[in-house]
């Protein structure tokens, strides 16, 4: 079931230890965690995808009830060596976000599933998390991802927008560019320019991921039916976006979405 590749890369020694060193929030995620700061000891929250504890580190301490998993063992494993001797109460379990049915419906409060985790799943996986995300969540629950943004493929395949005046920067533009169409033969400006959604084998780990990359308002209506109140950030940015055609729409690699759960109608 699901992308292999994608789960072994993520069970990889260098790449376990790779998240296990990160130890910032990313900008979206910060502007999150204060709007949510006065409910967070109020809250249940799930971390999907917890990877090395980069958000455990942040959140863990303010939530009522912080529960993380992976479904890698050695990303759980490294986390639970780094959390081992944490004065939080923090669970932390080999879990696989296409099925949690080790929790019961209406469990949380927030779930996270931060820095593109979602990404790694095929399509139909993609909607199945999302259906696993709305049974988990209480109504109203915060749903809080991040998703690579398809609309900056366009300007990445673009040899023109490779240009600089730095000639090491096109050199390493070009080189980079070379890479992406020689694991990517047949992607083009138009087919990115007819999707939706796309699986990539972008640079990131090397080429050693598929990766889904998403129109926002595409990442809209796939949220619709079971989710509302959507806001959207860039990734670097603090600041919501507040118009869809923003010029950060056509240049942010990352888009982060917040929205609630539905209550059942
Ligand atoms: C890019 S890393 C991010 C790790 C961590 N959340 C962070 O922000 O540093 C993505 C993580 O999602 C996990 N992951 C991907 N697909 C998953 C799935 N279907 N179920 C559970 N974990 C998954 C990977 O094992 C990896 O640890």
């Amino acid at each position: 079931m699901g992308n292999s590749r994608n789960k072994t890369t993520y069970t990889a020694t260098s790449i376990v230890n790779y998240y296990t060193r990160l130890n910032w929030l990313q900008p979206a995620e910060v502007a999150i965690l204060e709007r949510l700061r006065p409910q967070l000891g109020t809250m249940k929250m799930l971390d999907m995808g917890v990877g090395g504890g980069r958000t455990t580190l942040y959140f863990a301490p303010l939530v009522e009830q912080y529960v993380g998993i992976d479904y890698s063992p050695k990303m759980i494993a490294a986390c639970q060596q780094r959390f081992k001797d944490s004065e939080y109460p923090i669970s932390l379990e080999v879990g696989d976000a296409r099925d949690m049915s080790q929790f019961e419906d209406n469990s949380f409060d927030f779930i996270l599933f931060s820095y593109n985790g979602i990404d790694y799943a095929s399509h139909q996986d993609r909607l199945q998390i999302l259906t696993e995300v709305k049974r988990l969540g209480k109504p109203g629950c915060y749903f809080f991802f991040s998703s690579h943004n398809l609309q900056t493929l366009e300007q990445g395949l673009t040899w023109k927008k490779q240009l600089s005046i730095n000639p090491f920067k096109i050199y390493t533009n070009l080189m980079a560019l070379g890479l992406f169409r020689l694991f990517n033969p047949s992607l083009n400006r138009q087919t990115v320019a007819d999707s939706d959604y796309l699986i990539v084998r972008d640079d990131s780990h090397l080429f050693r991921l598929d990766t889904y990359y998403i129109r926002a308002t595409q990442q809209l209506k796939q949220l619709s039916p079971d989710f509302s109140d959507f806001e959207i950030y860039p990734w670097k940015s603090q600041e919501r976006v507040l118009d869809m055609d923003a010029p950060v729409m056509e240049t942010e690699l990352w888009l982060y979405y917040l929205c609630q759960v539905k209550s059942a109608s």
